[in-house]
């Protein structure tokens, strides 16, 4: 049976991600901080390697960065690092290590690398900088995903993921209740650009980038509509037949969050999946109406 070993694979993405592969009579294995069953911990990777006859190595670990509960410290910020890099690291040199190597390894980065600008559109091909945290933290994690040019059994695809929307976690489960309520509305103006994608679509690009032969690099993992935060507000009010007339102000998450974290939210980037496209993938959910019909289901 084919092995799939998933990093983070409990969480909000890594559970869909799961999901599809089972669907597919794929045997997963999850590397998790918590044992458990048909578990293992990155303690074990590091010790023992990958388990005889992986055929493709994901990771979709991190620390929740908006988590409210957790103030901005160094300490907090050291943590939602090396939740990302750290464990990637150790994906990359268990390859590395592999007599019997994976097939394919597939690891999440975010579109933080692009820096926000009204007046450019962004694809995989653009160079990216470091400006701020997310981007040095985004180049870092891609770098850390890096096998060898020489290692060609393995091919190596990074998902530069948008915002994910689904009904269990990220972004809605926290706007449902509000928005529910008729109490949503945009970020501060609405104006910035809201990269988003579907979960379904995203576990369904990892599942393609696993299986699809001479797909590698970077893919793009954003619908190819692209909205304003205003324009997702709107949108996701009305399917729920609630107005979204409240404004959420900057300084409001500039408190709760503090300013470096709160630009999550309150910038955002146009950002286009041109080789996610070009190399075949199609979406479930294209525009968000459709996305959002089914968040409300
Ligand atoms: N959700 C989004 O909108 C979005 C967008 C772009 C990129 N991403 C990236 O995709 C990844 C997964 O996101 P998600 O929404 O699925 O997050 P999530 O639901 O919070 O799950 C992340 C998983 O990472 C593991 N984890 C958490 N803290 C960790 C730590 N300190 N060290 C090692 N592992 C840790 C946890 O696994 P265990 O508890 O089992 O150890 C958890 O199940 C993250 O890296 C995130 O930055 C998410």
């Amino acid at each position: 049976m084919n092995t799939v070993l998933v990093g983070g694979g409990r969480g909000f993405i890594g559970s869909h991600l799961c999901k599809v592969l089972r669907n597919k009579q794929f045997d997963v294995k999850i590397i998790s901080r918590m044992p458990g069953p048909n578990h293992l911990t990155w303690h074990d990777i590091e010790q023992c390697g990958l388990p005889a006859r992986t055929r493709a190595v994901v990771n979709v670990a991190g620390q929740n960065v908006l988590d409210p509960t957790k103030r901005w410290t160094a300490g907090f910020k050291q943590n939602v690092w090396n939740s990302r890099v750290r464990t990637t690291a150790t994906l990359t040199k268990a390859i590395i290590d592999a007599t019997d190597k994976p097939k394919s390894y597939v690891t999440i980065s975010g579109v933080g690398v692009y820096k926000p600008n009204p007046l450019k559109e962004y694809v995989e091909d653009d160079v990216t900088e470091e400006f701020d945290f997310f981007s040095k933290l985004g180049i870092a994690w891609e770098k850390a995903a890096k096998l060898p040019e020489n290692l060609s059994q393995c091919r190596q695809v990074t998902v530069r993921s948008g915002v994910v929307l689904g009904r269990d976690g990220g972004m809605i489960k926290q706007l449902y209740l509000p928005f529910f309520l008729g109490l949503g509305g945009p970020v501060g103006s609405g104006s910035q650009y809201l990269p988003w994608i579907h979960i379904e679509d995203l576990a369904r690009l990892i599942v393609f980038a696993i299986e699809m032969e001479g797909v590698d690099g970077v893919l793009n993992g954003v619908a190819p509509q692209t909205i304003t935060n205003k324009e997702f507000a709107d949108t996701f009010a009305k399917v729920l037949w609630r107005p979204a007339v409240l404004p959420l102000p900057e300084s409001v998450l500039n408190t709760i969050f503090n300013k470096e974290r709160a630009k999550l939210l309150t910038q955002g980037q146009k950002v286009l999946p041109k080789r996610t496209q070009a190399v075949g993938f199609n979406y479930v959910y294209p525009d968000i109406k459709s996305a959002c019909e089914e968040l409300v289901l």
